[in-house]
Parts: C-alpha cells; sequence; structure tokens
C-alpha cells in the first residue's frame, strides 16, 4: 500500500481516520475525495491540511470520470470507502441520495478500481445491515435485516463489494462499525445534537420511550478497527468493529445532562422514528483476532466528546444554521408541538 484514497475523508469517522493514516504511515500518500455534502467539512482536516503526505480531492464518487482521473492522477493502489449518506432520519425523509452514494457510488467506486487494477479495497458499513437485534450479538455471516432506507442503502452497497469480490475476484474486506461518537460529527446525530441542544437549555427530543439500545463506539477506535482490517483483515471477509458498550439512549441522555450539569426537564419524549430499532448489537470476537482492541470505554469517551463541544463552539456553531435548520424543522418541528 503506498497511495491510499479515502472516500468521505472529510465527514465525522473518514476525517478521524485520515488525520489518523497521515500521523501513523508517513510513507503513504492519503488522498481525500470528498463531495463536501452537508456533512463534509474541511474544518475537520485543518490539522493535516500542510502535511506533505496528505491531498484533498473535491468528487462525488458516482462520478464516474472524476473517480478515473483520480485514480489515474494518483496511481492508487488502495480504496478505504467511507463515503456515505449516513443519517437514518434523513433515509426516511428522502432516500434517493442513499441510493445514490452508498448503492450506486459503491458501484462506480469498485468498477473504477477494478478497471484501474487497484490492490485492496476496504468498504465501511454499519451494525445496521443486520437489523433489529432482540437478543445475543451479531456475527459477520448473520444474514441482513435491514430497516431503515439507510441500513438497506448500507446492505446493496456491501452486496456489490461481495459481488465484485466472487466474481472479478478483487481483493476486499468490509468492516461493520456499531454507534460512533467523538468529536467532529454532525451535530444531527444523537450526542452531538443532544450535547450542544442543552448547552443552549433548548428541548431534547428523544423518540419513544427512550429504551432503544445502541453500542457505542469511539471515533479513534472505528478508525484504528478501519487501519487493522485493512492492513490484516483476510481478503473477502467482513469484521465487527463493535464498541460493546451497550447503553439505552435515554441513560445516554441523562450523562449528557449530568456532565453539562442541566436539568432532565430538557427530555422530552416525542413520537419515534417510523422502524425504529430497538436494538443493535454485535460480536467483536472476529476482530479481536486480528489484534483490535477498544481502548476508550464509554464513560471516558462521553466526558472526553462532551468537553470537546464545549470547547470548540467555533466548529459546530456555524453548523448549526441555513440547511441544517430548515432539516431541523422537518425533523422534529411537529414532534416537539405535539408533546407541547
Ligand atoms: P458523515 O455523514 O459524517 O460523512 C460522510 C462523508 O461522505 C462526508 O464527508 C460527505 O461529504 C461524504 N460524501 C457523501 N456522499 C458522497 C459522494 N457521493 N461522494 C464523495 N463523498 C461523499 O458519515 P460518518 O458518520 O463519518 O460515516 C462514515 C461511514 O461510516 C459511512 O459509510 C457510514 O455508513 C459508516 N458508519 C457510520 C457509523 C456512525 O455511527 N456514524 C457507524 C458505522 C458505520
Ligand atoms: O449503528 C450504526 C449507525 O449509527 C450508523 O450506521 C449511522 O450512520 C449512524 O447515524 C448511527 O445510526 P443511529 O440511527 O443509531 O444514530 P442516531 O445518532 O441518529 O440515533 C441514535 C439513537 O438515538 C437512535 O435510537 C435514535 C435516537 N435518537 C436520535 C436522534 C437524532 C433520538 O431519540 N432522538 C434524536 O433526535
Amino acid at each position: 500500500m503506498k497511495n491510499i484514497l479515502v472516500t468521505g475523508g472529510a465527514g465525522f469517522i473518514g476525517s478521524a481516520f485520515v488525520r489518523h493514516m497521515v500521523a501513523t504511515y508517513p510513507d503513504y500518500q492519503i488522498i481525500c475525495f470528498d463531495k463536501l455534502t452537508y456533512a463534509g467539512n474541511l474544518d475537520n482536516l485543518l490539522s493535516v491540511s500542510d502535511e506533505t503526505n496528505y491531498r484533498f480531492e473535491h468528487g462525488d464518487i458516482a462520478d464516474r470520470e472524476c473517480v478515473a482521473s483520480v485514480l489515474r492522477t494518483y496511481n492508487i493502489d488502495t480504496i478505504v470507502n467511507f463515503a456515505a449518506e449516513s443519517h437514518v432520519d434523513r433515509s426516511i425523509l428522502d432516500p434517493d441520495a442513499f441510493i445514490h452514494t452508498d448503492v450506486v457510488g459503491a458501484y462506480i467506486l469498485l468498477d473504477e478500481g477494478r478497471k484501474h487494477g487497484i490492490g485492496r479495497f476496504c468498504h465501511v458499513s454499519t451494525d445496521e445491515v443486520y437489523g433489529d437485534i432482540e437478543s445475543g450479538y451479531s456475527t459477520e455471516d448473520d444474514r441482513f435485516l435491514p430497516n431503515s432506507p439507510y441500513a438497506a442503502s448500507k446492505a446493496g452497497g456491501e452486496l456489490m463489494v461481495r459481488a465484485y469480490q466472487i466474481t472479478y475476484a478483487m481483493d476486499t474486506v468490509i468492516t461493520r462499525g456499531s454507534n460512533t461518537y467523538g468529536p467532529y460529527q454532525y451535530p444531527e446525530k444523537l450526542i452531538p445534537f443532544f450535547t450542544t441542544e442543552a448547552l443552549d437549555d433548548r428541548p431534547l427530543p428523544l423518540y419513544g420511550d427512550g429504551k432503544q439500545i445502541r453500542d457505542w463506539l469511539y471515533v479513534d477506535d472505528h478508525a484504528r478497527g478501519v487501519d487493522v482490517v485493512l492492513h490484516c483483515g483476510e481478503s473477502g471477509e467482513a469484521y465487527n468493529l463493535a464498541g460493546e458498550n451497550q447503553r439505552h439512549n435515554i441513560s445516554v441522555t441523562e450523562d449528557i445532562l449530568e456532565l453539562l450539569q442541566k436539568p432532565k426537564s430538557l427530555i422530552k419524549h416525542v413520537p419515534d422514528r417510523e422502524g425504529h430499532d430497538r436494538r443493535y448489537a454485535m460480536s467483536a470476537a472476529k476482530a479481536r483476532q486480528l489484534g483490535w482492541r477498544c481502548k476508550f470505554n464509554f464513560e471516558a469517551g462521553l466526558q472526553a466528546t462532551v468537553r470537546w463541544y464545549v470547547e470548540n463552539e467555533w466548529w459546530w456553531r456555524k453548523i448549526k444554521t441555513g440547511e441544517y435548520l430548515d432539516y431541523y424543522r422537518q425533523q422534529y418541528a411537529k414532534r416537539l408541538a405535539a408533546v407541547d
């Protein structure tokens, strides 16, 4: 591996991966390729922008010519695909962009990668492909039962990766991460959304009874997990990157309020997300065999994350304007009005 194309590298997890790779592997060229959608943000990459082993290219993974050109220009031998539409609620409001990027985009990247003769293709996926897990833990060979347009689009992308591995003998690996949190996460997702809203003493719209369970993974652990699978994963295999920190949403929300010393009265139980999965839980045993371990427990990770949002208003205040407010109104106005 020498010239690595990191798609979606200006997003939350992709940028943590780029920062990690640029610092850890000075001999690699890390080329971040990103469409800079509402979720892409070059502020996430300020700390590496002057590094000699880092480049940024603006482009869409579903744009064949653009992908072919970047593969040629940088003589890319490895692709790590983080690029995706990633927010479940937005996929319920409008699935279009999810099919474009998570399915068609993944296909175009694979196809151009194959024609260019790349080595490894590492595809970043999610525990949501397994669907709602009432009890026990998903393992990598479990069937896919995705329930939201987001989850279905990620499952579709994964199936294209599988097809390219089997049909064209491409060297592929897949990671399936659990709910990730940490600095630089777009404030539409539970932890950054509730933290920044609570800082402004605004209501926290908790869906339904708040007893849904998510398994929380600190972003730096996720980024290192992708690095381990990229370097050590067996071709054709998928690896669960599970945080093994299961929490009820209500308990995460109360922890955030306690860290900020804000009252529980900010919590508003609003009408539930449509098709809301109650629980995700995966076994991380297979990734552990590659030597991957989480370094952060949830309490330490949440504390560090909340502190980061408190100290970095410059990063999130300018995001919570314009398009963000349109989305906020569409997603929450009726829900909050229903419980007023
Ligand atoms: P994000 O929404 O923060 O970032 C997505 C990035 O992809 C943005 O920079 C965006 O500009 C870019 N992008 C979107 N469409 C593109 C396109 N067509 N071409 C090029 N770039 C495009 O997402 P994230 O939370 O960092 O998630 C990254 C990956 O990890 C996704 O594939 C997601 O499905 C997966 N994942 C996320 C989580 C999580 O909890 N956030 C957990 C498991 C897996
Ligand atoms: O599980 C991995 C997935 O985690 C990733 O693949 C997705 O990209 C990522 O967005 C995340 O999906 P979730 O839907 O689980 O994350 P979100 O932060 O949107 O929600 C976490 C939980 O909190 C979920 O049960 C819904 C609930 N929630 C979320 C929001 C935004 C609320 O109750 N109220 C809210 O306003």
